[in-house]
């Protein structure tokens, strides 16, 4: 895209210190629910890259471990389907942990429910979903995270890790984003 014939325009939808406020509440039930537990934290990449440092920086559980994937739906844009691609595997044997699967936002929950089977399969004792935000009224398949920082209305967001075409995941805020 020629960046030049771009235009929009960004809307704050959670400040920063909001998003902090919610990190510590969310840190502290999965501190609380995991503790003494074989812990590993499976981040997807690339949206959830800024909520997966902020969070396993706040829980405290000696010895949990992280991992990473990164998966593509079907399709570019604003849209996606249920036709999901592994684009990295996990590099950890998942086999006896309890996973905390953390993620940017769930909105069809197709993606979601791909990677909840997906690592229950492998054999992990639990599999859990952390997600920073949450689109309830765009859900296709029935899914609720176990975790959730905030629910949204139905807006396309970016900032906080989450982009468009690229763009904008290092906005510190949660925006929404309106293209002209
Ligand atoms: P799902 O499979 O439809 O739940 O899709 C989840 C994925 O779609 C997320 O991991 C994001 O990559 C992307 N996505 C969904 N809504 C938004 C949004 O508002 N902004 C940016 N990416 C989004
Ligand atoms: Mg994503």
């Amino acid at each position: 895209m020629d960046k030049s014939d771009f235009k929009y325009s960004l809307e704050v939808l959670i400040p920063q210190e909001e998003l902090k406020k919610r990190l510590e509440e969310l840190a502290a039930e999965i501190t609380r629910d995991y503790k003494d537990k074989d812990v590993l934290f499976v981040g997807i990449l690339k949206g959830a890259f800024v909520f997966m440092s902020d969070i396993v920086r706040r829980v405290d559980i000696p010895g949990a471990r992280l991992d990473f994937m990164m998966v593509s739906s079907y399709g570019s844009g604003t849209v996606t389907s249920g036709n999901i691609t592994i684009k990295k595997d996990l590099e950890m044997n998942v086999e006896g942990k309890h996973v905390i699967i953390v993620e940017d936002i769930v909105d069809s929950g197709f993606t979601l429910t791909y990677l909840k089977k997906y690592i229950t399969n492998r054999n992990a004792a639990s599999v859990k979903i952390c997600t920073m935000l949450d689109k309830p009224d765009r859900r296709q398949v029935e899914l609720v995270p176990d975790y959730c920082g905030f629910s949204i209305p139905d807006a396309f967001v970016v900032g906080y890790g989450l982009d468009y075409d690229e763009m904008f995941r290092q906005l510190p805020g949660v925006c929404i984003l309106k293209i002209e």
